[in-house]
């Protein structure tokens, strides 16, 4: 007798004994996704015309702030304070450009290949499968053994690049704690509700980054004994403590990463003021 004979057959899509809401959590996180997808995308596009106005509206340079929004860090080319350099001539006149376009894919990648949310899209957007002893809708499985899904393996190497973007992050917090004065030009410390967004920002994507399971393996997971480099077995035993909350951490700098955005969108385009606590 063959050996498939006797496994279980396959149950109807949707088919289920479970009693709990099984389809709540998929739903969450596919209304969550699709509306950060939507607005990211919106606020990456915006940068389209403010090349063309001249007037970013990804920076706040008012009351002599200096914040950048997230999505726009690195600025290679753009027009705020902070860009490396300008769009160069050779850029087709053609072709839309926002300096978002040349680094939202870093962030981008590293969460879609990200080990936590690749559990949580597949069963959001893919429904395979829809939820844990749920029937799914396809008959076979290929897994990430094969193209296009190994290429999720890039997420170890993404890992590197989210990285130093949490210096990148972080080094912004630290420009949005100095505020220039309009008269002399000298800069003079100072903390505003903008400067507080931007920390916990660096902070939040921080706690997710370093909670990553490909750190955890670099750090100390690849030991077959941790007792025998015991500096690697306590960096492990923080990452494991990071990585715990993963999905936690995951969906709290998701959120504050496009808040910090929306923030400071609304206090460029003058729909808002940052209210500044003090300067020395
Ligand atoms: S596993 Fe989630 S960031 Fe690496």
């Amino acid at each position: 007798m063959d050996y498939a004979d006797t496994l279980p057959k396959q149950r109807p899509f949707g088919a289920t004994t479970r009693p709990d809401a099984w389809w709540l959590q998929p739903l969450v996180v596919f209304l969550g996704f699709s509306a950060f997808i939507i607005y990211s995308t919106w606020a990456a596009f915006q940068g389209v015309s403010d090349m063309k106005t001249g007037i970013p509206s990804y920076w706040y340079g008012g009351n002599g702030a200096n914040y950048l929004s997230p999505f726009y860090s690195p600025e290679f080319w753009g027009i705020s304070p902070h860009a490396i350099g300008k769009l160069p001539s050779w850029w087709p006149s053609w072709a839309p450009f926002s300096p978002a376009f040349l680094i939202l894919w870093a962030p981008a990648g590293f969460r879609f290949t990200c080990y936590y949310y690749r559990g949580a899209y597949y069963k959001s957007f893919w429904a395979d499968p829809i939820n844990c002893a749920v029937g799914e809708p396809r008959k076979s499985y290929l897994g990430e053994k094969y193209f296009p899904l190994i290429i999720q393996n890039v997420h170890r190497y993404m890992f590197y690049v989210a990285a130093v973007f949490i210096v990148i992050l972080a080094y912004d917090a630290w420009l949005g704690m100095w505020f220039k004065d309009a008269v002399t030009g000298k800069e003079h410390f100072g903390i505003g509700v903008g400067t507080i967004i931007m920390t916990l920002n660096a902070v939040f994507l921080g706690l997710y980054t370093f909670g990553c399971h490909s750190l955890r393996h670099l750090i100390g997971g690849f030991l077959d004994s941790k007792s025998k480099a015991p500096t690697c077995g306590k960096a492990y035993n923080c990452v494991s403590c990071l990585n715990r909350k993963h999905m936690m951490w995951a969906w709290i700098s998701l959120f504050w990463v496009g808040f910090t955005d929306v923030y400071i969108r609304l206090c460029a385009t003058g729909h808002i003021n940052d209210f500044v606590f003090f300067k020395l």
